[in-house]
């Protein structure tokens, strides 16, 4: 029975009930009480439970050290994050034509959905096949000189983009640079965090995120200016600790709870700890996944000295596993007791909710050929954060069931 699959009505390698994953986010009783509880209640008893609360300042004070920035500003969700970085990095209101953003074909619908969201239109480019991160050289053969204003890579996965090229050509260009770093948190540049590389960054604190409060988002930025303007888009067109009836420009109401804030500060303090464990964690694994033919596990780039591994993806090839295709895989790899996921199932571009908006404002969309990312799309297979949250065994775990099914199979 040992040998036989899951899938085929054999034992798995992992019982879940036995042995079920790190859950997400690792709330505990003990932490309730010690940490979450108290810092709720501060709030609930100040009596201020939204604007000039205190936390949201604190918090982002707190986290602009963190990701070495000068300001950080916390939104209601990492989707308004882009918006707002763009908003402020480009100067946009949101009425007028915003010109052209670049963005890769591979990243979930928000990179793309949040630029249209500002008035701009959106070019996609391909990957670099190694890293699933945009291409440098794709980016700059995209460049509309009359058109494009801003670049926006995405640090997929938590694997940094190639952020030293892409300053190169957005200075050359005279282009703004925007880093999305929704599933990037803690991950590092050449030792610099994400966020801190560019004209802003912007992060999600949604459920799955490495760092959440249920939904949430931050933009980062070095630039005083492009802070006021994320600030001005946040809170109603106010200046930073300015008048409360006075509004120097124009503004939205993105302004968060005050606990949304109180439950990542607890959280922050973390999350660097949580990210070495991934990064730990990973390491090990890939140690044993790389002796598997047919699977390929994350390629670090030179300039990666922390992935944030929000995401640890593996390319799957049917060859070493007896032709079957990825789709039986991930099927045969999750009855082990391994979660996974073919992830992006297409480019974004090809995604109905875009293709749809391209076809009925044929101006808004560019597409360029992608044929990394069609093959990534593909041919990936993604594990998740938390279970890099585990031990070595857990790893061992992973291992041991993609050989079983390797030894099945062939
Ligand atoms: C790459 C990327 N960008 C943007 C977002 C949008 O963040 P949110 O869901 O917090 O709006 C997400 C995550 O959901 C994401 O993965």
């Amino acid at each position: 029975m040992a040998n036989k699959l899951a899938i085929d009505g054999g034992t798995p390698v992992r019982d879940l009930q036995a042995k079920p994953w790190s859950p997400w986010p690792l709330n505990t009783t003990e932490e309730w009480e010690s940490e979450i509880e108290p810092k709720l209640r501060e709030v609930y008893l100040s009596a201020t439970e939204g604007i000039a609360g205190g936390k949201a300042e604190e918090l982002g004070e707190k986290y602009a050290r963190y990701s070495g920035t000068n300001y950080a500003v916390l939104m209601p969700h990492g989707t308004d994050a882009i918006s707002a970085a763009l908003a402020g990095a480009l100067d946009l209101d949101g009425f007028g034509d915003g010109g052209e953003v670049i963005v890769p074909d591979y990243t979930f619908v928000a990179t793309a959905s949040a630029v249209l969201d500002r008035r701009c239109t959106v070019a996609f480019v391909d990957i670099d096949p190694d890293y699933f991160t945009i291409d440098p050289e794709a980016v700059e053969a995209a460049i509309d000189p009359n058109r494009t204003r801003a670049i926006l890579p995405v640090h997929l996965g938590g694997h940094p983009a190639d952020m030293d090229a892409l300053r190169q050509i957005a200075q050359k260009h005279g282009l703004a640079l925007i880093e999305d770093c929704a599933q990037a948190h803690g991950a590092e540049y050449q030792n610099k965090k994400v966020g801190s590389l560019s004209d802003a960054g912007a992060f999600s604190f949604q459920s799955s995120k490495n760092l959440t409060s249920g939904e949430g988002g931050m933009v980062t930025t070095n630039d005083k200016d492009i802070g006021d303007r994320v600030h001005a888009f946040m809170n109603v067109g106010r200046a930073p600790g300015g008048a409360r009836w006075e509004y120097p420009r124009l503004g939205w109401n993105y302004r968060p709870s005050e606990y949304l804030a109180a439950l990542l500060l607890v959280r922050l303090e973390k999350l660097e700890a949580q990210t070495d464990r991934r990064n730990a964690n990973a390491a090990y694994l890939s140690t044993g996944l790389e002796e598997i033919e047919g699977i390929t596990p994350p390629k670090l780039a030179p300039w990666v000295t922390k992935h944030g591994y929000h995401l640890y993806c593996i390319r799957y090839s049917p060859d070493g596993f007896g032709g079957k295709s990825r789709s039986k895989f991930v099927e045969a790899l999750s009855e082990e007791g391994i979660p996974c996921s073919i992830g992006y199932r297409s480019p974004l571009s090809q995604e109905p909710g875009i293709a749809h908006v391209a076809q009925k404002y044929p101006h808004l969309i560019r597409e360029t050929p992608c044929p990394h990312t069609e093959k990534v799309c593909q041919e990936s297979v993604w594990l998740f954060q938390n279970q890099l949250l585990g031990s070595a065994g857990d790893m061992d775990d992973v291992v041991e069931a993609v050989a079983k099914i390797q030894r099945t199979w062939c």
